[in-house]
């Protein structure tokens, strides 16, 4: 195999490669197998391992591939994307529309059970942008500005979603799954046990609706390596967010479309701050002890976060492993027919 990062300068990801014309699903599986420790040492310090090349065509193969690298694959999901499963312990990456920005996020960085190993795959190449970036976390927090990055590790991160009820019929562009497709199921003394178990405070409101809240430190510190890295979903939860996110994706996809979605995403934005309660928004963050983040904190943070990010096309075949404590990961919005596939290990 050759082994190369895609980018000198950020060493992220290291690139696999096929090098003797062997492309075979079952000669890489196999070479997984016997490399696995120098794999993982590999994982551990460069926080990405991009496998491109091989003849990977289906969930089945992904899910072999991934389960060469980890074999304790997981399918319980408490995040916020709508998924559809596709194999054993193979989902849809994000059913959200295209247009729709994803921040880079360390995946379920609020619940206890966040993946340590996070594996995407692209079944479909996407035509236009749909580009899955990947950033490395420590650095974003060696770079945050000190001033900021201490009162996120003083006060800590409260992560509040807020999900509406099974019969809500009400038509809300920013409005999150209703709770029964979050957990599968109507039973509230079923989710009350699923949240107390994954430390979420659950609340119940009046309209039948259901608020989640996790109270999280700002960073963590990896168990093996003993690298700090920034691991929260400030800069995704936060109301301001997905405008500023717009600003830059703009910047790099000088569409038409793309202007028109950031002009309302400013509108929108302006209007949620003026009508609603922060904490009813679909999605809100505060520091831990309840006071808001001002929104040229999450500006500063997605500068940082945009300034290390990586930022590759897909190829048709490719498989990615995450080392989820250090690297984040997000998706440019696109056009046309894109599919890309996740799996993940506890
Ligand atoms: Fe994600």
């Amino acid at each position: 195999m050759n082994l190369n990062y895609f980018s000198e300068d950020t060493k992220l990801p290291l690139v696999i490669t096929p090098s003797n014309g062997d492309v075979s699903k079952q000669s890489l599986v196999e070479w997984i197998a016997s490399n696995k420790e120098m794999l993982n040492e590999k994982l551990r310090e460069a926080g990405a391992v991009l496998f491109r090349g091989f003849q990977i065509d289906s969930a089945q193969d992904f899910e072999d591939v991934s389960k060469a690298m980890d074999n304790d694959l997981k399918d319980d999901y408490l995040g916020t994307s709508p998924r559809d499963k596709k194999s054993g312990f193979v989902f849809s990456a994000s059913e959200l529309p295209p247009h729709y920005p994803i921040m880079q996020h360390c995946e379920m960085s609020f619940l206890p059970s966040a993946p340590r190993k996070l594996f995407f795959y692209c079944h479909v190449e996407p035509i236009y942008g749909g580009e899955t970036p990947i950033c490395d976390f420590r650095k974003v927090y060696e770079e945050l500005d000190p001033t900021i990055r201490d009162e996120f590790e003083f006060k800590g991160v409260k992560h509040i979603r807020n999900y509406s009820a099974p019969d809500d019929t009400s038509k809300n562009a920013f409005q999150l799954k209703k709770w029964n497709e979050m957990f599968l199921t109507t039973d509230k003394s079923i989710i009350e046990k699923k949240c107390a178990d994954n430390d979420i405070v659950c609340e119940w409101k009046e309209n039948n609706g259901l608020r989640l809240i996790n109270k999280n430190a700002a960073t963590k510190i990896h168990p093996q390596t003993g690298r700090k890295a920034w691991f929260n979903h400030a800069q995704v939860f936060h109301v301001s967010a997905a405008a500023e996110e717009y600003h830059k994706i703009f910047k790099r996809q000088k569409r038409w479309e793309t202007l028109k979605t950031s002009v309302l995403l400013d509108v929108l934005t302006f209007y949620k701050k003026l009508t609603k309660n922060p904490n009813d928004q679909s999605m809100h963050v505060t520091f831990g002890d309840d006071s808001q983040i001002p929104d040229y904190y999450i500006e500063h943070i997605q500068d940082v976060i945009w300034r290390n990010m990586v930022i590759q096309p897909w190829k048709k075949g490719d498989v990615i492993c995450l080392d989820n404590f250090s690297i984040s990961h997000g998706r440019l919005p696109y056009y046309g027919p894109r599919e890309i596939m996740v799996c993940w290990t506890s």
